[in-house]
């Protein structure tokens, strides 16, 4: 899955996963994991990630194709957050060699509305889960868009009577709810620059393949679901129907 950061990968990842009975492989949570269980690659990569800037294309690689060989990706699986370069996607394709199309889906969401959900994202402290976003919960839409430090300190008070129940702890593990390091306003300013720079020429190497599809994230999250099933669903059929769809 591509898109900008808060586009909506994660969400929709975990849900395609979950229906489709395939493990969801996120190098953002890999890397968020690592650094919370303070691992040698946490350490590594806790500053990088800090300032919204992308890990090395060697350690990304190495860290999904190893991942990739694990059993439980042999009838599929759904990538979120890579490839994330051009040189990831060079990668991914050859570790794709004989294993069935590569169906790329990317999210599209109008860049106001990224600021709005970033700003306003709550994960869980221990289990790294998407707890929602207490935005929806606690303020109109039009307060969220001025969020960033003002969301900061408004998430780590969260423990405020303000919150429904379920925005207080998370819904997975019980544990506390924070803002993402990286979802600071300026981090975000940062991490949107890097997609550019970095990521959106991923859109143009992908465009012309047969399996590149793209839908529209700005929609609830059930409709994005419905659309990105319809979206995969196409593009795996027209690998059949074509016979010459297959990502290489
Ligand atoms: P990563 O974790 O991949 O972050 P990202 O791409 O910046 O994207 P996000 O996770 O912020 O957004 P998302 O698109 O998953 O949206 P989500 O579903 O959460 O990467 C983090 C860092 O790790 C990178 O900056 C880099 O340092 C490093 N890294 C990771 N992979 C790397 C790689 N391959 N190479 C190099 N470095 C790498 O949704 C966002 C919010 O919106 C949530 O609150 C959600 O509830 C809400 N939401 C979702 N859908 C909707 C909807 N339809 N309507 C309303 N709200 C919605
Ligand atoms: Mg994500």
């Amino acid at each position: 899955m591509l898109g900008l950061p808060g586009a909506g990968k994660g969400t929709q990842a975990e849900r395609f996963a979950r229906t489709r009975g395939v493990p969801k492989v996120s190098t953002g949570d890999m890397l968020r994991e690592a650094v919370h269980d303070d691992t040698e690659i946490g350490r590594r990569v806790k500053t990088t990630m800090e300032r919204g800037e992308l890990v090395s294309d060697e350690l990304m690689t190495g860290i999904v194709r190893e991942r990739l060989e694990r059993a439980d990706t042999m009838s599929g699986f759904v990538l979120d957050g890579f490839p994330r370069t051009v040189g990831q996607a060079e990668s991914l394709d050859s570790m794709m060699n004989g294993r069935g199309p590569l169906i790329v889906v990317d999210i599209v969401v109008p860049e106001e509305e990224i600021a709005r959900r970033l700003g306003a994202r709550l994960i869980c402290a221990d289990c790294g889960a998407n707890a929602g976003s207490f935005a929806d919960a606690a303020h109109p839409v039009s307060d969220a868009v001025a969020v960033g430090a003002a969301a900061r300190v408004e998430a780590e008070a969260i423990a405020g009577s303000r919150l429904p129940p379920d925005l207080q702890r998370c819904g997975r593990c019980g544990g506390r709810l924070i803002q993402r390091a990286d979802d600071d306003a300026a981090v975000v300013l940062e991490r949107l620059k890097v997609y550019h720079r970095q990521t959106e020429p991923l859109v143009e190497y992908y465009r012309k393949r047969p399996t590149f599809r793209s839908v529209n994230g700005a929609l609830t999250p059930d409709q994005v679901a419905v659309a990105l099933a319809a979206a995969v669903d196409a593009a795996a059929a027209g690998t059949i129907t074509t016979g010459g769809g297959v990502a290489r």
